[in-house]
């Protein structure tokens, strides 16, 4: 029984120690792959162990050297070289050490540290296809990402950090759907943050500090897991993240933030590390964060953040460090932080509180400069803000979203639009980049990528406005920049500093609102950008101190110069008329405005109520819609009679969105029975004159001409007139579902087109060009 017992255990030792041999046993090949290695990394110190008799898979791992075998291969390579490690020399080709790596297929795990490896790091690397966690901080690497990495779809964990990595982040990051932690430290890599990677819902941490990323972060709040976001050093702005609540570590220290702090941040419970510090946040400052159970360290310096500290506040006893200086924050320290222990560290000189062991302004410079942040205390809430006060300042709203809505135009003259408006774009943009970094590469990418985004042909990218441009380009409001009064408030024209025409309506808002009201709608502004709207070019908020509400919206637009459709139709003192080609492109532009209202944005724009006078022509007569709808805030709409805003409805909740969009195909009609009349047309008449089109279209060319406007009757085409006229007609059927789509409204449009630029016969006489039937089977491209 005993010996059985006794063999049993022996067999079962035999057996362990069979299959360890045998898995350690490492394949001859991938100890020649590592000895190649090592001659390729020019022998460094911590790899002096290895030699031709060296049984890698067992000699014991440190911290700096590890291989790990399964199978026969190796599964994992920890190399890390000594702290700072010098540049390997010229003859090190990343080439052939990245050739000879991938001969080692299983690895799952490397790392590859302070080894002076330097060049661009080639896309062969993906041959090491299960890839799992990679480490290669602390060395030369350069150039950018090599879209190769795309196929690690096992990649968990990606460390690049300290090296000279450039480039944007590719868009293809959420090809490792299984990505934990991202740490991109200490790079050289530029750009806006693709969206995609709010998308990596694994992510856990990601570490962007220290590179040359700008522009808005994406919105992060599907990445549940997320625990530590580090975007410190970078140019991200101007709006506070949005995150999910299991944040540990926070840390947006040195960009270009201007928003308030959301209010959710306090609901981050295992928040152990805030740093905002050396942005620009306004607005209050929480309180509530003092007292989250987890947090540690927070720093709110170098900011405009304001509010009323009280000595009965309670905070967390675990806070160690607390750096609040240089804000705009009164009343006195709270006791909690003024304790015993030694360890603590508080700041919070540059403020205007009671103390006086730290350095503290006077009361009035935080009062004066809250409100030069666009923040107005209580008691002059409906006072002007002086002039001189305004030239203090800086920053208005930062904050929130946008409502306004039909919005008058007006025009005058911009010469060399478009040399300004590129000098425009190289200033916005270097004042969203970090220093030092030439701002033509920035427009390339980031100026590029908007206008793509969008369809827009030369706009400044979309921004916030500080309070004080405002105030300057409209020479503090000045009367004579006033084109029109509204109900819809006033709109003023300006210049900006760099020279850009701007128009810019001010909305008085007269319930309290705060910015976060406003938040929900700002990216819904943010993509009326097209080119035949007149579009959004930023906006600016202007709120009161005391309970941050919103005293006045600005909605900055880009300026139209060259006036109104009617005046190019009916005002025939002091205008050339728009020859009938003109027509038809603009009609054309105005439906592929209505086109994107509908359409392109989500939810869709429907019943805009266009009329002739809400069509505007730019210096290349390029149609843009002026007076189109925007989406507001449910709760704005509740401001009851006099509401400057029209009701908007969204789709979800608007039974009828066929119904929607033909009524502005109706009001298209009519701009376009204008455009055919060559006059104004009161909506009375609009029967009428539409009976008459349709009789004229099964008449001979000679009566159709007779009706339409003399100014284009000698050049127009029959066959493109007859389809204007069709389409025209077509628009105005009493019944909705029986009017085209405008998609439909389009095609005919290009048809019109078409016919007519190809007929260029000797255009004084008017023939009656039989229909050019090739083009009719054209497929008609639309752009
Ligand atoms: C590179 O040059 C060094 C001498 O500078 C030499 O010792 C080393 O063997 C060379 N390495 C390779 C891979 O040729
Ligand atoms: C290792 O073996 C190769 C031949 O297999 C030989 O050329 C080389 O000199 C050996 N290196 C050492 C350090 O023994
Ligand atoms: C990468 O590896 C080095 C060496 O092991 C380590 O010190 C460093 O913390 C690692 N980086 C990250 C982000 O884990
Ligand atoms: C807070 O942040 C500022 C600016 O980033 C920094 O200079 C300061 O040292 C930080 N304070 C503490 C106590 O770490
Ligand atoms: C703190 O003190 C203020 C007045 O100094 C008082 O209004 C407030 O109720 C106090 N709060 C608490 C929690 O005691
Ligand atoms: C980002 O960096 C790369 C490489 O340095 C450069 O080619 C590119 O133009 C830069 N892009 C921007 C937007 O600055």
């Amino acid at each position: 029984m005993g010996s059985r017992l006794h063999l049993s255990v022996v067999l079962i030792l035999v057996t362990v120690l069979l299959s360890i041999f045998h898995s350690e046993q490492l394949q001859s090949s991938h100890s020649q792959t590592l000895l190649r290695i090592q001659q390729l990394l020019n022998f460094p110190a911590v790899l002096s162990s290895w030699n031709n008799n060296t049984d890698f898979c067992s000699t014991d791992s440190t911290s700096s050297l590890n291989v790990v075998c399964y199978d026969g291969t190796i599964t994992q390579l920890h190399i890390v070289g000594e702290t700072r490690a010098l540049l390997l020399p010229k003859n090190f080709s990343i080439e052939s050490f990245v050739t000879t790596l991938v001969r080692l297929p299983s690895l799952k795990v490397l790392t590859l540290v302070s080894l002076g490896i330097w060049g661009p790091l080639p896309g062969k690397i993906a041959c090491l296809s299960s890839l799992e966690i990679v480490n290669v901080s602390s060395n030369f690497l350069y150039g950018s990402i090599p879209p190769e990495f795309s196929l690690l779809s096992h990649l968990q964990t990606l460390i690049l950090d300290d090296n000279m990595f450039s480039g944007r982040l590719p868009q293809w990051l959420d090809s490792f759907p299984a990505l934990t932690v991202l740490s991109l430290k200490n790079n050289l890599f530029n750009g806006s943050l693709p969206n995609s990677l709010g998308s990596l819902e694994n992510m856990r941490i990601l570490s962007l500090s220290h590179n040359h990323f700008y522009g808005p972060v994406p919105d992060l709040r599907r990445l549940r897991n997320l625990q530590v976001l580090e975007l410190d050093d970078n140019a991200f702005g101007p709006r506070f993240p949005q995150l999910g609540d299991k944040l540990v570590t926070l840390v947006l220290r040195n960009n270009k933030f201007r928003s308030s702090i959301p209010d959710e941040l306090s609901s981050c419970y295992q928040l152990e590390r805030l740093d905002i510090s050396a942005n620009t946040f306004v607005g209050p400052f929480q309180l509530a964060l003092m007292s989250l159970p987890s947090i540690t360290y927070l720093n709110i310096s170098g900011n405009k953040l304001t509010g009323m500290l009280l000595e009965n506040l309670s905070c967390n006893p675990g806070l160690e460090t607390v750096d609040l200086s240089s804000n705009l924050l009164t009343g006195s320290l709270p006791k909690c932080l003024m304790s015993n222990s030694n360890d603590r560290t508080v700041l919070y000189a540059r403020n205007c509180l009671e103390e006086t062991n730290q350095n503290q302004h006077a009361l009035p410079f935080c009062h004066t400069e809250a409100i030069a942040v666009g923040i107005v205390p209580e008691g002059k809430k409906h006072k002007r803000v002086s002039k001189e006060v305004l030239s203090l300042g800086i920053v208005c709203g930062t904050l929130g979203g946008v409502a306004i809505v039909a919005l008058l135009f007006f025009i005058i003259t911009k010469r060399d639009v478009k040399i300004k408006i590129k000098n425009h774009q190289t200033k916005l943009i270097s004042e969203n980049a970090a220093s030092g970094y030439s701002s033509k590469l920035l427009s390339d990418a980031w100026y590029i990528s908007q206008t793509m985004k969008f369809g827009t042909v030369g706009l400044p990218p979309y921004r916030v406005f500080s309070l004080d441009e405002i105030v300057a380009a409209t020479n503090n409001f000045d009367l004579a920049c006033l084109m029109g009064e509204g109900s819809q408030g006033k709109m003023h024209r300006g210049q900006l500093k760099d020279g850009l025409l701007v128009a810019i309506r001010s909305v008085k808002i007269t319930k309290n609102y705060s910015t976060q009201d406003f938040m929900q709608n700002i990216e819904q502004i943010f993509k009326y950008r097209h080119r035949h709207l007149v579009s959004v070019l930023g906006y600016c908020f202007e709120c009161y101190l005391d309970d941050s509400s919103v005293r006045s919206i600005f909605v900055v637009f880009e300026y139209v110069p060259n006036g109104t459709l009617k005046s190019w139709i009916s005002d025939r003192h002091y205008r050339k008329s728009l020859t009938w080609m003109q027509r038809i492109e603009t009609a054309i532009g105005v439906a592929k405005g209505i086109q994107y209202l509908h359409t392109g944005i989500v939810p869709g724009v429907y019943s805009n109520n266009l009329k002739i006078t809400d069509v505007l022509l730019d210096q290349n007569f390029v149609a843009k819609i002026s007076s189109y709808e925007l989406p507001l805030l449910s709760n704005l709409r509740k401001v009851g009679h006099g509401n400057p805003y029209r009701e908007f409805q969204s789709p979800s909740t608007n039974k009828s969105a066929k119904q929607e969009d033909k009524s502005d195909v109706y009001d298209f009609g009519v701009i376009l029975l204008e455009l055919i009349l060559g006059r104004t047309i009161k909506s009375r008449n609009v029967d009428t004159l539409k009976d008459l089109l349709q009789a004229s279209i099964t008449a001979d060319g000679e009566s159709r001409r007779s009706i339409i406007d003399p100014a284009v009757r000698k050049v127009c085409l029959d066959q493109s007139l007859k389809t204007m006229m069709e389409i025209c007609v077509r628009c105005l059927v009493k019944e909705p579902a029986e009017r085209p789509s405008i998609e439909d409204v389009l095609w005919n449009l290009q048809f019109a087109a078409q016919v007519q630029d190809a007929w260029r016969g000797d255009s004084q006489s008017c023939s009656d060009g039989s229909p050019i039937s090739p083009l009719a089977s054209r497929r008609m491209t639309f752009h």
